[in-house]
């Protein structure tokens, strides 16, 4: 269930935005940040909380990868697999956190820790090739940058 925190600054974010469903992807990250994924419990909450439909939060829910559908490792990798980093290596990083950790993308390893998917633009284009871990930003990787990361969080 929903911290009465979180319903309360979903809530809030009424004040900030002119119309329920604009305000909902904040709720969803408010919700995700609370519970660490959107359970189908989850999303009936905030729906209810918004006053939309939960049919209206569901679509939201799959159509975006940042939101997550099942609970994640205790390290959340998320890579960038758009236009700019594909170019710069962002499909051979993830394949080597495929490799590293024998993985595939949307699954957790077994001791829980490391959860690997791929997502749409991290809007830092710029210093491709691009992944977040958690809520860090992992930028300019290269293939020696990344072994030593996942060197330091295992
Ligand atoms: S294409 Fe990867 S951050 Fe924009």
């Amino acid at each position: 269930m929903l911290s009465e925190q979180a319903k309360q600054r979903i809530r809030d974010l009424l004040n900030t935005y002119e119309t329920r469903q604009s305000a909902l992807i904040p709720a969803l990250h408010i919700a995700q940040g609370d519970q660490g994924w959107l359970s189908a419990e989850t999303q009936v909450e905030v729906a209810q909380v918004l006053e939309l439909t939960p049919q209206m939060v569901r679509e939201v829910v799959t159509f975006y990868t940042m939101f997550l559908q099942k609970p994640a490792g205790k390290y959340l990798l998320q890579v960038c697999r758009n236009l700019s980093c594909s170019l710069r290596g962002g499909h051979r990083l993830a394949q080597q956190i495929e490799d590293k950790l024998k993985i595939k993308e949307g699954e957790t390893t077994q001791d829980g820790k490391f959860t690997l998917i791929s997502v749409e633009c991290l809007g830092s284009c710029g210093t491709a090739p691009v992944m977040m871990v958690n809520d860090r930003y992992v930028e300019d990787l290269t293939p020696q940058a990344l072994d030593r990361m996942l060197a330091e969080l295992t």
